[in-house]
């Protein structure tokens, strides 16, 4: 029993930092975030029965490393008992750096192994349990802006807008290309046992997603630019007053910083906002894409430029 599906990763304007159950991997607060089109992981699953364990290989090597998650995200679709899995995943941007590899990546495993096994579970349920193996993964179940929200026991997703309702761009910035320091789980919990400003940050969360969730339907740009930089930044204060001190920055993320807030006094819709990794990733208007890829790729520090529109949900491909 085989299956395909592809994913693209989401980047959160309104930002996930924090769990109030690690068990069940539920996050502390909502998020809103914009699927992308251009950034794409692929993952084939295919059970047999001759294998003691599961097989993982990332583009096309294996990876043992990143294998226990994986499986223990199979376990909870299927069951321990579940057949294993020859796992194929091939990512077409930086894995592990800030990219949200890990949103895509789940989101593809669950739609795959669901097609895989003729389960027919609903997106209900592939939301829930991609969102168990990595939070931010529940929202590349769709496309476009999506909101996930904190259910009681569980959460849910709600496409704002479609993709092609407000096609706004992205541009990458890539500073360092490497793994990062800390994964962004162990950081979270860091953070929420540590930090000082945690629960103001808790406490400011739904203002936030109020501001961007009407910026979003009511297409007005800058507010919503206001409102993501706004809250990216303080999940980065948080970061920074967490001891020991988390931070994913480095001199070439605030060297684009500073470029963004030289287009932004030029005239330019754009607005930046930083993940658990130190690439910048500027939001802007498709008529701004070239001013603001030509001014990020002349910023010291910035090695490569991706540059994506928004993207549609997880999606099965192909299931024999
Ligand atoms: C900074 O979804 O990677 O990108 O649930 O532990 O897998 P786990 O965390 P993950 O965290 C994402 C953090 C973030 C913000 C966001 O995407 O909302």
């Amino acid at each position: 029993m085989r299956a395909t599906a592809i994913a693209q990763p989401n980047i959160a304007l309104i930002k996930y930092w924090g769990k109030r159950d690690t068990n069940l991997n539920l996050p502390a607060v909502g998020s809103i975030s914009i699927t992308l089109s251009d950034l794409v992981t692929r993952m084939s699953v295919e059970t047999d029965t001759s294998l003691a364990d599961d097989v993982l290989r990332v583009n096309g090597h294996e990876a043992q490393q990143m294998l226990p998650r994986i499986s223990h995200c199979l376990d909870s679709i299927a069951g321990s008992e579940r057949p294993k899995f020859r796992i194929d995943s091939d990512c077409n941007f930086p894995i592990a750096a800030g990219l949200a590899s890990s949103a895509s990546s789940f989101a593809a495993l669950v739609v795959a192994a669901d097609a895989a096994l003729e389960l027919r579970l609903g997106r209900a349920a592939l939301v829930s349990l991609a969102g168990r193996a990595s939070g931010s993964a529940a929202r590349s179940l769709m496309g476009g802006y999506v909101e996930l929200m904190n259910l009681d026991d569980d959460i849910a997703v709600n496409q704002l807008l479609g993709p092609e309702d407000w096609p706004l761009a992205v541009v990458v910035a890539i500073t360092a290309a490497g793994p990062k320091p800390i994964g962004s789980g162990s950081a979270m919990e860091i953070s929420r046992k540590t930090s000082p400003f945690f629960d103001r940050w808790i406490e400011q969360q739904a203002a936030d997603l109020d501001a961007a969730r009407s910026a979003v339907t009511g297409r007005d740009f800058a507010k919503l630019g206001a409102v993501a930089e706004h809250n990216c930044l303080k999940m980065h204060s948080v970061m920074w007053g967490s001891r020991p001190p988390i931070v994913y920055w480095n001199s070439g993320t605030l060297a684009c910083m500073e470029t963004i807030r030289e287009l932004q006094a030029g005239g330019n819709a754009v607005f930046f906002t930083i993940d658990a990794g130190p690439q910048v990733k500027a939001v802007c208007l498709p008529g701004d894409v070239a001013r603001v890829r030509q001014a990020l790729a002349a910023t010291p520090g910035v090695s490569d430029i991706l540059v994506s529109g928004l993207g549609d949900g997880a999606r099965a491909v192909t299931a024999t």
